[in-house]
């Protein structure tokens, strides 16, 4: 008799969002951890900007969510992710999760949490860094474009990959319908990567999932196995 539930994680990690905007992929993460047998639990939502959209979708969701306004800071970026830090410290945080935070990061703040930060970008990476990947995807002609959960480092969009999911360019796509296709994909891939990253961090969850990548069903080894249940 272990005491374990079946189906349930034990030590969940606790998991921060850090949002600049609307915060669909925050209230992505955010529902997939409603599920007990989800191995992270979100304990808090920072936002760079107070005007975030996002941060009243959080509360709504009965999560502590956290403005800390950038701009009283200036030009010192350093004090200004000092303040965050000190945040997710003192909230015992082991995963952060940044979801449409627009503000470069320093040295100190991506060194602060290295291995332990992550970033959900709109395209597959290493093509298209930076902004705008819809047009500029569109405009090279690129037949599959996507998105990738790849972990934070000091060169922007560059880090290690930890998932990605494709998704084709239509003939008669516009930026907002690429864009929508693939803000769908990212909404299943960022809670299956942070499940997959936290479940490593802690006791694996009983039982394996598949996260599918929608092009290449049916395509040997093209899975990735996930420590969580639920995420089909
Ligand atoms: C997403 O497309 C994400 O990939 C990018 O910024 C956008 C944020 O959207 N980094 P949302 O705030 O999660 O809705």
């Amino acid at each position: 008799m272990t005491g374990r539930v079946p189906g349930r994680v034990t030590g969940r990690v606790r998991a921060t969002v850090l949002i600049s905007g609307r915060g669909s992929n925050m209230v992505a993460l955010l529902r997939a951890a409603s599920d007990p047998a989800f191995p992270a639990d979100i304990v808090a939502v920072v936002s760079n900007n107070p005007d975030a959209p996002g941060l009243a979708l959080a509360r709504g969701a009965g999560v502590e969510a956290l403005a800390i306004d950038s701009k009283p800071f200036g030009r010192d970026r350093a004090a200004h992710e000092a303040a965050i830090h000190a945040v997710l410290a003192a909230r015992g945080v082991g995963l952060v999760c940044l979801a449409g935070y627009m503000r470069l990061l320093t040295p100190f703040l991506v060194g602060a949490w290295a291995g332990r930060m992550m970033n959900i970008h709109p395209s597959l990476l290493p093509a298209f860094p930076g902004l705008d990947t819809h047009a500029r995807a569109l405009a090279a002609g690129v037949k599959l474009h996507g998105c990738t959960v790849h972990w934070v480092t000091d060169a922007m969009d560059a880090g290690p990959i930890l998932a990605q999911a494709a998704v084709p360019v239509l003939p008669d796509d516009t930026e907002e319908s690429l864009a929508a296709r693939v803000l769908a994909q990212e909404h299943v891939l960022y809670p299956g990567a942070l499940a997959a990253a936290a479940g490593r961090a802690a006791e694996a969850a009983e039982g394996t999932a598949f996260l599918r990548n929608p092009c290449l069903d049916g395509v040997s080894g093209a899975t990735l196995t996930l420590p969580y249940a639920n995420l089909r």
